[in-house]
């Protein structure tokens, strides 16, 4: 298990932020005050979904429309049926921190 800096919490604007953190594409969202983390790639296809675009906690994804709550990286529409990896998070003295272990779903 291994943390890692995805950023200055300051430096993430409200909405989805694409980071690379030792070789993961992750996309990091801040919803209100708190942050979220999943795998930046679709399951459906190549598409960032740090570039889509947030209703309340899913993000749709900018290629196909499938919508993913960025809690649990479960897909709500088609077409994706399998969810995308979800990152645990936390704030350390101000910069955004990584667990680059996907958090296991039951
Ligand atoms: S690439 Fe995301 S829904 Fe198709």
């Amino acid at each position: 298990m291994e943390w890692v800096e995805a950023g200055k919490v300051d430096g993430f604007p409200p909405g989805g932020a694409r980071v690379e953190a030792a070789g993961h594409r992750l996309a990091v969202f801040r919803i209100g005050g708190d942050f979220y983390a999943i795998g930046d790639r679709c399951s459906h296809a190549e598409a960032s979904l740090s570039e889509g675009e947030l209703f309340g906690y899913d993000v749709e994804c900018p290629r196909h429309g499938s919508e993913f709550d960025v809690r649990t990286g479960r897909p709500a529409s088609l077409p994706a049926t399998r969810p995308v990896p979800v990152y645990q998070v936390k704030v350390e003295a101000g910069r955004l921190m990584v667990l680059l272990e996907p958090v296991e779903e039951e």
